[in-house]
């Protein structure tokens, strides 16, 4: 009796661990998830890592003809900073990547495709991450400074 009580004990035990160890990789996961969405890191007001610096630079090199400066739109093409609010990481690779073409009547509407455009594909975080940085209100317009290395 006494040896079975005890074991029932360690099987409770052992589910409590389990339920444990089950939870865990779910607050990890979400943790990447994070990180994988917001790959920004803002150390000061308007002062960024070097991948959101690099991607304030590249986005002004290749994006802002059309996009508008800072990420906010054009008469062309929509604004990314409200874009990013909604839009996941993924979504944002693929446009890039494929491009999209809206050409409803009267209206042609062309994002091209920069798949073969290394110098946005190799940067597509560092793009990415300083649009979502403006996107979540952590940085604003113009350009930022380097957060010391
Ligand atoms: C030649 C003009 C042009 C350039 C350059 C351009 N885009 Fe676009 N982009 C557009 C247009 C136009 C649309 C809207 C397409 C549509 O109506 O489906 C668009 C759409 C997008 C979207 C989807 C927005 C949404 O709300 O669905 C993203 C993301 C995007 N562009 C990112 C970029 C990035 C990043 C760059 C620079 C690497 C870039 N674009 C360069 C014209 C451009």
């Amino acid at each position: 009796m006494r040896c079975s009580g005890g074991s029932r004990l360690v099987l409770l035990a052992s589910a409590a661990i389990a339920a444990l160890v089950v939870c865990m990789p779910g607050r990890a996961d979400q943790a990447a998830n994070d990180a994988y969405e917001r790959p920004y890191t803002v150390c000061a007001p308007n002062t960024v890592d070097r991948v959101t610096y690099n991607g304030y630079r590249r986005y002004h090199a290749y994006c802002h003809v059309c996009h508008g400066p800072d990420g906010l739109g054009s008469s062309y093409a929509p604004n990314l900073v409200e874009s990013l609010k909604v839009m996941p990481r993924d979504d944002f690779t693929q446009v890039v990547a494929g491009g999209r073409q809206n050409i409803a009547a009267g209206k042609e509407s062309v994002m091209p495709a920069f798949y073969e455009v290394a110098d946005v594909m190799n940067y597509l975080e560092d793009i990415y991450a300083y649009l979502k940085a403006r996107s979540d209100g952590k940085l604003g317009r113009g350009r930022p400074e380097r957060c010391p290395s």
